[in-house]
């Protein structure tokens, strides 16, 4: 495995939109997951999308941490998601502050889809059908977005709702 260097806003590769994987079982493929999960712990990220890595396929990956998990679940472990399909569950939106590991150390306040059902393969071309909520829903949408070339602050309501965390921390605990 290898860690990769992982793109910054401004890279015009973060806004092309991403071709499907043909064949998960492909090893370039197998060998792509391994890479962006050892990429993704070591940057201690939530998610990462192949196009942040400057592979313009239709993968993702992503977990959500028990404790960041407000859908009354336990988290979710790692799953790879290639050639993702995301349904949106009724019209409720959510605003959540996001951030991206192709913007380090900003964050943004973004509406998402607060119920999903996601679909895709998984690292072995398995099938892969799923309802998510909250956060977990929020991960889904924010990577898939990555594969249409979309970063979240192209979400903003209010683009005065983005910027550096340490500053945002302190105006919010002031
Ligand atoms: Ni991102």
């Amino acid at each position: 495995m290898a860690k990769l260097g992982i793109l910054r806003m401004g890279d015009p590769r973060l806004l092309a939109k991403a071709a499907p994987v043909d064949d998960p079982s492909d090893p370039a493929i197998q060998r792509l997951v391994d890479d962006m999960v050892e990429t993704m712990e070591a940057a201690d990220g939530a998610g990462l999308a192949a196009p942040q890595v400057g592979v313009a396929l239709r993968l993702v990956i992503f977990r959500v941490p028990p404790a960041r998990d407000d859908a009354g679940e336990t988290g979710v472990p790692l799953t790879v998601l290639i050639n993702p399909e995301i349904e949106m569950l009724g019209e409720e939106w959510q605003h959540a502050w996001e951030g991206c590991l192709s913007l380090p150390g900003l964050l943004g306040r973004v509406a998402r889809c607060r119920r999903i059902r996601y679909r895709g393969l998984d690292r072995d071309g398995a099938p892969v059908d799923r309802v998510a909520e909250g956060f977990h829903a929020r991960v889904v949408q924010h990577e898939c977005d990555h594969l249409d070339g979309i970063l979240y602050p192209m979400r903003l309501d209010d683009p005065a709702e983005f910027g550096f965390v340490e500053e945002l921390r302190e105006a919010f605990t002031r």
